[in-house]
């Protein structure tokens, strides 16, 4: 175990101080090494208090450092700021990083959105990318997009007691306000993908920028901050035990995220790069794909685009 994960669970297990001799004896090593992590970890933003008689964690701050995740260490990485998770996880991803490696960054500089949009990353948000090694057809990754908004709106709605909800393609939404996007990138061999990386923003703490109006932040709907870390920690779990599981079956999931989704039924107008179209959503098939009914009554699968309710 990291010594960092020791001293902090017995600082955070502790009513009161904590002696250097205590942690020494746990840590099992001199008081003096003691001393330096506990600066180490001073110096990257938590505040301990040094008493005579031990130290005490003053704040804590809402960081996602890797040792912030016990087991996950070796598969999370954390950057202060970056341009995007996207292209640091795709260099990861073609180096051969485990299926599962994480990349997440308190700021980016360069947040991408869907179709060559900026996300906005300002401080206080959750930005990181997941890549997924799944040995599964190109045409069957729309299911990890999916699979992933349903696990945060599934997320949100349970520990956070909010009615989210998901929008096609892969936007999380809470009354209809839009908390977090998703953006996907493949790479395939053949006909096997190699891995498919998965980008999340969340607007936790942040202030979403103005040209974003019908943006909404967790801490607004819950009306303090949320730690991010601990967020952060319970989607990943989630995902992972559901991406594992026989409910990754294509029919489980389009069932559950269609009985979570505010798009079904609907008037919309669906942007691509092409052009627009307009009707109704009427369902979504086992590729993910929406289908419209237009207004001659005809239907029309659509593979991607951005989805607006009108
Ligand atoms: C959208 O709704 O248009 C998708 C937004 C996806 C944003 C996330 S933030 C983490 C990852 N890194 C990026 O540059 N983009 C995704």
């Amino acid at each position: 175990m990291d010594p960092k994960q020791t001293i902090l669970s017995m600082l955070r297990a502790g009513r009161d101080v904590v002696s250097g001799s205590e942690l020494s004896r746990a840590l099992d090593v001199s008081r003096v090494s003691v001393w330096k992590h506990v600066h180490r970890l001073r110096q990257v933003g938590y505040e301990i208090e040094a008493t005579p008689k031990g130290y005490r964690l003053v704040t804590d701050p809402d960081i996602p450092f890797a040792w912030e995740f016990p087991g996950r260490e070796a598969t999370i990485h954390h950057f202060q700021r970056i341009e995007s998770t996207m292209e640091q996880a795709r260099g990861m991803a073609r180096s051969g990083c485990p299926h599962f490696t994480v990349v997440v960054a308190d700021q980016q500089s360069a947040g991408r959105g869907r179709l060559n949009r900026s996300w906005h990353s300002a401080a206080g948000g959750l930005y990181f990318t997941i890549v997924l090694r799944r040995r599964i057809p190109p045409a069957l990754s729309p299911r990890l997009n999916l699979c992933t908004s349903l696990v945060l709106a599934d997320t949100l709605r349970r520990d956070y007691d909010l009615p989210a909800a998901v929008k096609w393609p892969n936007d999380v939404l809470v009354d209809e306000r839009k908390i977090a996007g998703i953006l996907a990138e493949m790479e395939a061999e053949a006909d096997r993908v190699s891995y498919v990386n998965i980008g999340v923003g969340v607007n936790v703490n942040n202030d979403p920028p103005p040209q974003e109006p019908g943006a909404v932040t967790l801490r607004r709907l819950m009306g303090k901050p949320v730690s991010r870390k601990q967020l952060l920690a319970v989607f990943l779990d989630r995902l992972e035990a559901r991406l594992a599981s026989d409910s990754m079956d294509m029919e489980s999931v389009i069932g559950t995220w269609k009985s979570l989704s505010i798009t079904i039924g609907r008037q919309v107008k669906i942007v691509t790069l092409q052009g627009e179209t307009q009707g109704r959503a009427v369902d979504v098939d086992s590729n993910g794909s929406l289908i419209l009914e237009l207004a001659d009554g005809s239907l029309k699968t659509v593979l991607y685009g951005d989805c607006f309710h009108v």
